[in-house]
């Protein structure tokens, strides 16, 4: 079984590029050793973000480390659930970083061409607003 979280948050004001930077460096480092799937964007001053792992390491990475970061503030979760697997793990080997719209077009097609369960179905109209505000 897997455990799933998604949220959005709004970035704390005046965070720049580099700092941005760095929480997608740590993002990546983290989770890769945590064997975490899912996607992080930033747009519109605002973060989208989904987790998908080993519940015990999801809900302390997320209710220790990432509600706590001063970085971005109202975090908003959407979904939290047990699901059959990770969603994003034939998307990509590691977790991904969407950065361009391509990548965000790419990531929605997917979802609706893998409609393994309700879940990419929500998750792709969560990512709707996001389109063209990279
Ligand atoms: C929007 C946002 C998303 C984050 N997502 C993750 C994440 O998925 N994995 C992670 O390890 N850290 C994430 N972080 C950073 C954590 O809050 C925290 O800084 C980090 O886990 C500390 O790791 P370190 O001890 O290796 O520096 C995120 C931070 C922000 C602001």
């Amino acid at each position: 079984m897997t455990y799933t979280v998604c949220y959005v948050s709004k970035a704390t004001e005046g965070l720049g590029e580099t700092e941005i930077e760095d929480v997608f460096a740590t993002t990546l480092k983290n989770n890769a050793e945590k064997n975490i799937y899912g996607i992080l964007l930033y747009g519109m001053g605002n973060f989208f973000q989904v987790l998908e792992g080993n519940k015990k390491t999801v809900e302390s990475l997320y209710e220790q480390e990432i509600k706590n970061d001063t970085r971005h503030y109202d975090v908003f979760e959407i979904m939290r659930k047990t699901t059959q697997g990770p969603i994003f793990s034939s998307y990509s080997s590691v977790f991904t970083i969407v950065k361009t719209n391509e990548q965000l077009e790419q990531i929605k097609t997917y979802l609706r061409q893998n409609k393994v369960n309700t879940t990419s179905d929500k998750l792709s109209r969560l990512l709707n607003p996001f389109l063209l505000d990279l």
